[in-house]
């Protein structure tokens, strides 16, 4: 733009690009998306690769790190992260205070940015250290406060970590703990939710992961840039997708019913909620990979009804021609829903188990912002379409 600029009265070309569909806002290392092919990689590896092999504690440190941990960097971060689970009990009275049935997604959003408080330290962004223990402090809280939103909802204690549980097992003994006694998870759905996690881990510059790095290219703490994208997570067409899913299939309830609802999205009346995305104009990966692990919860926890009727939608509306023609196929949110409800999650927690898996991507592209040379603040043009010059009138003399 500036090459092209003459003098000040030539502003030179500028892009009318309303939701970014073809501006790009910075070079990034972490994640690669091939839309047309349904390729998804982390640093480089296929997404399949690591949701077979990996696990998400190891997939946040390729993802913040860039590269695969040795086994002593593995043990060091597994061992960072569990010591930094507990929240200051601060922290747990200001989640209290929320009103009974307040969203958990505004309860973490919330308690995310309060974190910023309780760590001022936090604001000194350009010390890689001071960086890495606001990541792990990250990454290690997210569980816990999304945990203690979902018994809040419940009218229930809110339960401490426990760190012989790995990550993952952890949250789940947060949730659902009921008494004194260890809580003992299945470990085929600890594996179910671990691979939900790393599904979920990044995703290169989604309106979240943008809303991150817009907020964060002001130089804030991370907690302030994390709370923004909880934030932007929060809405319908973005991680509130999953939540919409649910109710669209429960509204629809039962096979019978699905050709009336087709002829309804196809005549503008509402989308097809789980369908279609900015990106993937092919089969997105993730989905694939979600379907597989549904059959693995479901194993343990029975089948859900629902999931009868999201296979017959699919299959009606991947030979329909208004979805052909657009190449709209399932997203990540299409089975998600499935899954966290199998795992007997209310629709209202499901976007918070995307934030907690989100939440290394969002530092990887945070600490990958406040190192980059080249980022300045993000301060989009607009094309003014307002009046000019006007002369104000005193509410005097108007009224
Ligand atoms: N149902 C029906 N029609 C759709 C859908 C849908 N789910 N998605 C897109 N379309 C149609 C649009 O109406 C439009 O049709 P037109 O050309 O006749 O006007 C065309 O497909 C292109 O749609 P856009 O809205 O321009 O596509 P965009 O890339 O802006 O939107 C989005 C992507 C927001 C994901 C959209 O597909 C959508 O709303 N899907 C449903 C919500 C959803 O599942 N979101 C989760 C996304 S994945 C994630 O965030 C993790």
């Amino acid at each position: 733009l500036g090459k092209i600029k003459s003098d000040d009265e030539q502003p030179g070309l500028a892009v009318y690009d309303p939701g970014f569909t073809n501006t790009a806002s910075c070079r990034s290392s972490v994640t690669y998306i091939d839309g047309d092919k349904g390729i998804l990689e982390y640093r480089g590896y296929p997404i399949e690769q690591l949701a077979e092999h990996s696990n998400f504690l190891e997939v946040a440190y390729l993802l913040i790190h860039g590269e695969l941990p040795t086994k002593e960097q593995y043990e060091a971060w597994e061992h960072e992260i569990t010591f930094h689970t507990f929240v200051h009990e601060n922290v747990k009275s200001l989640m209290q205070g929320f009103r009974y049935d307040a969203h958990p997604m505004g309860m973490l959003m919330a308690s995310v940015g309060a974190l910023s408080t309780f760590y001022p330290a936090a604001g000194n962004i350009h010390d890689a250290d001071n960086r890495h223990m606001q990541i792990v402090r990250m990454i290690a809280k997210m569980p816990t406060l999304g945990a203690w939103s979902f018994r809040h909802a419940q009218g229930k204690p809110y339960v401490y970590p426990d760190n012989d549980l790995s990550y993952t097992a952890n949250f789940l003994s947060m949730l659902f703990k009921m008494s004194e006694s260890k809580y003992q998870p299945d470990e085929r759905l600890v594996k179910a939710l671990d691979v939900l996690f790393i599904l979920h881990a990044d995703h290169e510059q989604n309106c979240s992961a943008n809303a991150v790095r817009s907020v964060g290219s002001s130089q804030v703490d991370p907690y302030s840039s994390v709370a923004a994208g909880i934030g932007a997570l929060f809405g319908p067409l973005h991680g509130g997708a999953n939540e919409a899913v649910l109710r669209m299939l429960r509204r629809i309830g039962s096979k019978e019913n699905i050709p009336a609802f087709i002829e309804g999205v196809k005549n503008g009346d509402e989308r097809l909620m789980g369908f279609g995305h900015r990106v993937y104009k092919n089969y997105d990966p993730r989905a694939r990979i979600i379907k597989k692990a549904a059959d693995d919860v479901f194993e343990v926890t029975g089948v859900n009804p629902l999931l009868e009727i999201a296979q017959e939608l699919e299959k009606i509306a991947l030979e329909d021609e208004y979805f052909v023609k657009r190449k709209l196929y399932p997203n990540v949110d299409f089975y998600s829903g499935l899954i966290y409800e199998a795992l007997e999650f209310p629709p209202e927690m499901f976007t918070v188990l995307f934030a907690i898996g989100r939440t290394p991507g969002w530092l990887a592209q945070w600490n990958e912002l406040v190192q980059d040379k080249e980022q300045k603040i993000a301060r989009p043009k607009q094309i003014y379409t307002g009046d000019r010059g006007l002369t104000f009138t005193p509410a005097a003399e108007r009224w």
